[in-house]
């Protein structure tokens, strides 16, 4: 995995080269105090669809692939072009020969989900397991789960994605990041006619990111790239000799299945994973929010909420291990916990979070959306970002 931190390294380096610029230092800014960007209002412009995990699993996804079937085949194009040089155009190819097959491999329910909106948008089942995993792996993201006075619990994330692929030099902005604000859904999961979760999602991708189960518990999964082990997992996973789980798979079955904090948490820290990843959990009462840095056969770390440590109302975790420094080029860590306690305990809300969130650099060109969850009201909110200032990265 030291490889992969070389590659993205390398792949820095590459954008920058070619975009005949070097890194400003990055500016961090905190507009708490200063500035509110919280308005609910603009939580509308994601629109909400119900996922009923009663229907039979290729027709559920049905009304979201034929409202975005556009967006989804023109994405599908995106990443076509967008890899063609690193492969040579070898890529597709290859994909559309080899990824049917994996695609008979996939486990229930996902195999017939995903064959269902294949079938929607008239692609082949291939082009969209591609698209699965092509979100399963380019996604950064900042998440933060903290208590107020009270002991109540929210749940906020940013959701970087389009990891430096289409630099747009005339208007400095990442393709992929602007196309996926057209791609992003809020979905209401049912169960016996009554919701039993709530997340987002984009539109044709069936895993899960960030969810909240309505009194018990809120999750969301942050990539975990800088140890060994990495993507061997989805490597043997290709080779057909993996039996892991996809993560936003195993999250979206543990968000299904646990019925409660601590069962979440012990799922969380035990499932068999295809990648490392993190998971941050929040609960429903005081103290019940953690962060599970996992490797993918075990758990290497579990840092909880704790009333007794400076700052321990909040944790706040990016894609970097919580007691090592983050890569210089990408600290996201540093400015988001000056900017929580900036806000302080007191002030703590979906407000000062979205402002949180929406101040440098964890607010950057690859953000693409904040998401902001309250257990027991069960309040999910899905905000598009876009980072139009001087902001990194770029
Ligand atoms: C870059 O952005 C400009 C302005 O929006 C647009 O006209 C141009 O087509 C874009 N270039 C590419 C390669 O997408
Ligand atoms: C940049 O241009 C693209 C078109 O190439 C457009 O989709 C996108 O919204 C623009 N981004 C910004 C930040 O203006
Ligand atoms: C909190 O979760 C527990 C399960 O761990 C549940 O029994 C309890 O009713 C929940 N409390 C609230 C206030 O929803």
């Amino acid at each position: 995995m030291r490889k992969l931190i070389a590659l993205i390294g390398v792949v820095y380096m590459v954008v920058l080269s070619d975009a005949h610029e070097l890194p400003e230092p990055y500016t961090e800014t905190c507009i708490i105090g200063k500035e509110n960007k919280y308005d609910p209002k603009r939580a509308k412009e994601v629109q909400w669809f119900n996922v009923d995990l009663d229907q039979p699993a290729k027709t559920r996804w049905r009304e979201i692939a034929a409202k975005y079937k556009f967006q989804i085949v023109e994405l599908i194009q995106v990443i076509k072009e967008l890899s063609f040089p690193f492969f040579h155009g070898k890529l597709i190819q290859w994909v559309d020969k080899n990824m049917s097959p994996w695609g008979k491999r996939l486990p229930q329910p996902y195999q017939d989900e995903i064959k269902g909106i294949a079938e929607e948008v008239g692609l082949p089942v291939g082009e969209l397991v591609l698209y699965n995993i092509f979100y399963e792996i380019f996604t950064v993201c900042t998440s933060i789960v903290a208590e107020d006075p009270t002991g109540k619990l929210y749940h906020a994330r940013n959701l970087d994605f389009g990891l430096f692929m289409g630099w747009n030099e005339t208007n400095h902005s990442w393709e992929l990041t602007q196309r996926l604000h057209d791609m992003v859904v809020n979905v209401n999961w049912m169960k016996n006619g009554k919701l039993l979760y709530k997340s987002n999602n984009f539109a044709g991708f069936v895993g899960i990111y960030n969810a909240v189960r309505p009194g018990l518990f809120t999750v969301t999964a942050n990539e975990r790239f800088n140890i060994d082990g990495g993507y061997v997992g989805l490597i043997m996973w290709l080779l057909g000799v993996g039996e892991s789980k996809w993560m936003s798979w195993a999250t979206r079955e543990v968000v299904e299945q646990a019925k409660s904090y601590q069962e979440a948490v012990k799922r969380f820290t035990t499932e068999k994973l295809m990648s490392p990843v993190y998971f941050i959990v929040g609960g429903n009462k005081t103290g019940q929010g953690c962060i599970i840095s996992r490797g993918r056969t075990k758990t290497e770390s579990i840092v909880t909420l704790d009333a007794r440590k400076e700052n321990g109302w909040y944790v706040l975790q990016t894609n970097y291990d919580p007691d090592k420094p983050p890569l210089y080029l990408d600290d996201r860590r540093t400015p988001g916990n000056k900017c929580m306690q900036k806000m302080g305990q007191n002030h703590l809300g979906f407000p000062g979070l979205f402002n949180v969130l929406s101040s440098t650099t964890n607010l950057n060109k690859l953000t693409a959306y904040t998401v902001l969850m309250q257990v027991n009201t069960a309040k999910f909110e899905t905000y598009l970002q876009t980072c139009t200032e001087s902001c990194w990265f770029a």
